[in-house]
Order: C-alpha cells, then structure tokens, then sequence
C-alpha cells in the first residue's frame, strides 16, 4: 500500500480536485483507492459525493479518538473508490493534540490496521499545521499540485523545510515524488512561464501530466461527482485519466 500526501500549504491550488478525481480514475483502472480527508473543511468527502452530516464517524474520532482507521473508512458511489471522510470537528484536533503523546504519528500509526488498498491518497489542509504533519509521517511521498499563477512558488521552500524535518526527526524515508501542474491555461504566457519556471526548478520531478483550467472542473463538486463520472468527455476529465495513468505507472509499476 503506497501512500501519498497530497500537500502544498497554499489555498486553493488543486490538491482536493486531485484527490478527488485522481482517485476516481485510479479506482476505475482497478486500482483500490482509500482517499483520506485530512482537512476540516472536508471538500474530497463531499466532492466524491458523501452527505457528511449523516456521518457518524470521522477520521477527527481516527487520530484524536480511539477509533481504527479501517472502522472509519466508508466506501463511495464510484469504483474502487474508498474514504475516510472529514468532519468540522477535525478543526479542533489541531489543538486537543497539542499537548499529546505522539501527536505528530497518530495518523501512521492508526493506519496500520487497513488493508486491501493499492493506494491512499491523504488531502492536506492548506496549512504546515499537525494535521498536514500528521498526513507527511503517515506517507511514503508527498504529491505537490502547483498552481499556474505568478506565486506558484512562494511558500513551497516552507513546504520542503517542513518535509526535511519530519524525514530528519519522525519518518527518514518520506521522499517528494512529485509536483503536479494545475489550473494550466495555454493562452496565456504566465501559465507557461510559471511551468517552466516549475520544470527548471524541479526537473524530472515535474509530472508530464499538466491539469487544464476547466470549467467542468469546478462544477462537478457541487454535483458530488468526480469529473470522470460528470463530464467524461471534457477536457478535464480527460487529463485526470491521464494523470492516472502517469501515476499507477510511475509510482505503482502498472501500466495500463
Ligand atoms: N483545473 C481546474 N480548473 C478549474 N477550476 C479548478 C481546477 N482545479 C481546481 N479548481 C477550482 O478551484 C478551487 C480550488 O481548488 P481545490 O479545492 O482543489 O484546491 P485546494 O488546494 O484543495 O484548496 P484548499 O487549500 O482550500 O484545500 C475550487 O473551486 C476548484 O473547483
Ligand atoms: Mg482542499
């Protein structure tokens, strides 16, 4: 079970879409998915379509309650999708855990119980707070999107000092995997600066996958469906299978 930290401290750059909607391609490839939705304001849990006031556990009762993660999960409407949803009481586990015990493992070490998934796939809130610290020791990798706008940069050096510390004190092989470009808009010559700004910087570390900006894509949330299963034809849905593809095959050696 490989398992991946979708995190980047800036708000609003894509990593829930990615969640979201990688996971759905993912699951419909065969590849179990487990999507844990480690940010409160718990957008990956209603986007794949979960009424979360009917919820009677969270991953708020996994890491600051006694509760397994396997307990937790709930499976979704789309294939292979998994998940472990997030309720607004997570907010308040930033600051119970404060003064705990191992506070910043809680979320590893609880995860030990799951079984059956190929992949996790972990939503960070937009912040290098002890939820987004938790979610980088539970990982083997940490999966940046990076927005196509003119600060697509600023904060991501914060980002890569707080990776080196959880590797240096709490998890040694934690490893930047990869950065993924989002909201690309071909027409304008800011996307493509800022991309190849991103590719000098990082190299091959950079996906060759690159997420269009798309309407279709920031209407399926609000229909509670992953874009492969709200507008398969659109361009948007069409680099998430994409971007699936990349993925099973480059992290988890399948091709397909
Ligand atoms: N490729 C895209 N094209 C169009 N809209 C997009 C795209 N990606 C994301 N959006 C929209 O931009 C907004 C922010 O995206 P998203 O919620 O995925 O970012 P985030 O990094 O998870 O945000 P937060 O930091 O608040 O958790 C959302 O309204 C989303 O629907
Ligand atoms: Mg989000």
């Amino acid at each position: 079970m490989l398992v991946m930290a979708v995190a980047n401290q800036k708000g609003g750059v894509g990593k829930t879409t990615c969640c979201v909607n990688l996971s759905a391609e993912l699951g419909r490839m065969g590849i179990r998915t487990l999507v844990v939705d480690a940010d409160p304001q718990g957008n990956s849990s209603s986007g794949l379509g979960i009424d979360r006031s009917a919820l009677e556990c969270s991953v708020y009762d996994v890491i600051a309650g006694n509760l397994s993660a396997s307990e937790a999960v709930v499976a979704t409407a789309w294939e292979n999708v998994f998940l472990l949803p997030a309720t607004l009481d997570l907010a308040g586990a930033e600051v119970e855990l404060a003064g705990a015990m191992s506070r910043e493992s809680r979320l590893r070490r609880k995860m030990t119980d799951l079984k059956g998934f190929d992949i996790v796939l972990i939503d960070c809130p937009p912040s290098l707070g002890l939820l987004t610290v938790n979610a980088l020791v539970a990982s083997d990798g940490i999966l940046v999107p990076v927005q196509c706008e003119y600060f697509a940069l600023e904060g991501l050096g914060q980002l890569l000092r707080t990776m080196d510390l959880v590797r240096s004190y709490l998890r040694e092989d934690l490893s930047l995997s990869g950065l993924v470009m989002t909201m690309f808009d071909g027409r304008t010559r800011l996307s493509r600066e800022v991309m190849e700004e991103v590719r000098r910087q990082f190299g091959d570390l950079v996906l060759e996958t690159v997420i269009p900006r798309n309407v279709k894509l920031s209407e399926a949330p609000s229909h509670g469906r992953p874009i492969g299963y709200y507008d398969p034809q659109s361009a948007g849905a069409e680099a998430f299978r994409d971007l699936a593809r990349e993925v099973s095959q480059k992290w988890l050696g399948r091709k397909l």
